[in-house]
């Protein structure tokens, strides 16, 4: 007799992301004809760079010619994207330890984080910032790791929204810099607090770095192997598509540093770069080859320039929204360093209800911060990655609902 996985008894009902645009599509059908501004997902607004397109149409033509057709790839990825990684995203920012083999090209940073709990042994206990990115805790329940397994770390305005560095020892943490939910983004100083712990009690840090790119102040890593050590004990996630556009094309890549130091229950060496390798193998055939193309592009002079400009509009809408939410007298962080707005209105109204609240008077959507853990109550994230003239309208629309 079948029986199904009862793990996903235990899930909420749908995915944070399904459901707040399942109440969007309600509330338009109620009100047909309501111009609604999108500032919920993560969804980018401005198009692919010409390099990008130009080089999906070469790779593309080629795929028509006796010489130039590809078909099953390398599940790993195309060496020519992941020696380009390799070089602009780590060599040349100073980290010399991290290599095309330790690189994975993936079809984006959501899978990838979804998956990577096929490396961790039945037992491992799981640190999850509250609030996070839900896909980290919804997999660990899938995976039937929920329980005393999961252990949360409450980032509150207490602490900055920042996770205390727990007293005990924990075997996986993610961490997500610059933040996704709160924008809050960590010091180097702070992340090396994080990898001195994982060091000294061997866990695993997957960090999931899809917003670097948007990283101006010195002081903030991009990469988390920027610190010391990072490479023993450190899996980096990252994404095209917060930064170019990806996000209807897919691509990322994880980066499993064949250096990483951890074993199998039985003490004997377990790499975890050959382990991934093993899994990608079996149950993932890589990215499109000409996706793979148009990905590589963004590391020519012109697809460097085009990463520069988009996220700088995405930054100066989310500062705008930043700007206009302090004046109306919110509590906000982010939107520095990050394209992410978390705020509350401290008038005891709950995330869904703040949610409705702003739909339903200024037609405006956002992401209610409950979503992504009890801590985020109280709380909505918007984005800043709508063009800049919705984003100006929807400050015009907030503040004349506001007085
Ligand atoms: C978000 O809005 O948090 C992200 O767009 C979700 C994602 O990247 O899957």
């Amino acid at each position: 007799m079948f029986i199904a996985n009862d793990n996903f008894t235990r899930l909420p009902e749908s995915y944070l992301f399904s459901e707040v645009a399942r109440k969007i599509k309600d509330y338009e059908k109620r009100n047909p004809g309501c111009d609604i501004i999108r500032m919920d997902i993560g969804d980018v607004s401005i198009p692919l760079a010409p390099v990008v397109i130009e080089e999906m149409k070469k790779a593309l033509n080629d795929m028509g010619t006796p010489a130039g057709f590809h078909g099953y790839g390398p599940e790993q990825g195309y060496l020519f994207l992941r020696e380009l990684i390799a070089d602009f995203d780590y060599s040349k920012r100073g980290i010399s330890n991290i290599d095309s083999g330790d690189i994975f090209i993936s079809d984006g940073a959501k899978s990838d984080i979804g998956n990577l709990g096929d490396l961790f042994g039945r037992n491992v206990s799981i640190g999850i910032a509250s609030p996070a990115y839900p896909v980290y805790i919804d997999a660990a329940i899938m995976a039937g790791r929920a329980g005393n397994k999961i252990h949360l770390l409450p980032c509150t305005a207490n602490n900055c929204f920042k996770p205390e560095i727990p007293d005990k020892p924990i075997d996986v943490i993610y961490l997500c810099y610059p933040n996704n939910p709160t924008g809050v983004a960590l010091s180097r100083e702070e992340l090396k607090g994080w990898i001195d712990y994982a060091l000294r009690n061997k866990s695993l840090i997957i960090y999931d770095s899809a917003y670097e790119a948007y990283v101006r102040d010195e002081e903030i890593p991009h990469s988390v192997y920027e610190i010391e050590g990072a490479d023993k004990v450190a899996i980096e996630v990252r994404s095209f598509s917060k930064t170019a556009g990806f996000t209807g094309v897919r691509c990322g890549y994880t980066v499993v540093p064949e250096s990483l130091d951890f074993s199998f229950e039985d003490g004997s060496r377990a790499s975890l770069n050959k382990m991934w390798n093993r899994r990608q193998s079996t149950k993932f055939n890589g990215v499109g080859y000409i996706v793979q193309r148009g990905a590589a592009a963004l590391y020519t002079p012109e697809g460097r320039a085009y990463i520069k400009e988009t996220t700088d509009t995405y930054m100066g809408n989310a500062s705008s929204l930043r700007n206009a939410l302090l004046s109306m007298g919110y509590r906000v962080v982010g939107g520095e360093n990050s394209p992410y707005v978390w705020f509350s209105a401290d008038n005891g109204m709950d995330s869904w209800q703040l949610f409705s609240m702003i739909l339903e008077n200024a037609h405006l959507s956002s992401t209610p911060g409950s979503g992504f853990g009890k801590e985020g109550e109280g709380y909505l994230r918007f984005t800043g990655f709508n063009t800049p003239a919705n984003t100006s309208e929807a400050i015009s629309r907030l503040k004349s609902w506001f007085n």
